[in-house]
């Protein structure tokens, strides 16, 4: 008998409560929607810094782990540092011409990595390739979609392909990490979008179409 009424009593407190949230008048449920921070929205102009900054800071660490590699005597290791070192010098240049276009100054702060083991380098190495083909660029290259900027679009969706390809070297990389002793190898850059290569197997770039003769070498 005590119980039931608690029951009723707890049924009918819930009932008044959705009473009163459906009698809030319209204006105040907008006031609290808009008391709520605004996210601020990034422009292509801001994407372009962002990348401009990852690709110099990415140049700079992949130089560092590739004089490490060499060190420890991975030297084929050492040699898919430089040769990512290089293509993220490519993204950065493309970067810093469509920021010039639309009025900016490129400007970059390095903040050295940590240089760890040539096989902890791998990882961070794997895991900043992972976030930028697969979250960064994708939706910058929206943004840049949205702001109808066909050259950074087009800086975006090469870096994101390229950023892929640096991944899966770095995964194979790991995979048999002892495979990847001595060295040098040498490694064809794509002097467009970055894309990395060991044997060269068609005409153009798989990802821009540059004619493959124009890949740069790296050792
Ligand atoms: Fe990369
Ligand atoms: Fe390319």
């Amino acid at each position: 008998m005590f119980t039931r009424k608690i029951a009723t009593s707890a049924l009918l407190c819930a009932a008044v409560f959705v009473i009163t949230l459906l009698g809030l008048p319209v204006n105040l449920q907008a006031e609290v929607t808009e008391a709520s921070p605004a996210k601020s929205a990034k422009t292509t102009l801001d994407n372009l810094m962002t990348a401009f900054a990852g690709e110099s800071n990415a140049h700079a660490k992949y130089l560092k782990f590739a004089k490490k590699a060499d060190e420890e005597g991975y030297g084929q290791v050492a040699s898919l540092f430089r040769a990512a070192a290089r293509a993220e010098q490519i993204h950065f240049e493309r970067h810093a011409k469509e920021i010039q276009k639309l009025g900016g100054a490129a400007d970059a702060k390095i903040i050295m990595t940590e240089v760890k083991s040539t096989k902890e380098n791998l990882e961070t190495a794997l895991k900043g390739e992972t976030y930028e083909s697969t979250e960064m660029y994708p939706s910058f290259l929206k943004q840049a979609q949205k702001e109808n900027n066909s050259g950074a679009a087009s800086n975006f969706e090469d870096a994101a392909a390229a950023e892929a390809v640096h991944a899966k070297w770095y995964k194979t990389a790991l995979k048999n990490l002892d495979a990847w002793k001595g060295g040098p190898k040498e490694f064809m850059v794509c002097p467009v979008c970055g894309n990395v290569v060991d044997v060269i197997t068609g005409p153009s770039c798989t990802i821009c179409m540059e004619p493959t003769d124009k890949f740069i070498s790296v050792i």
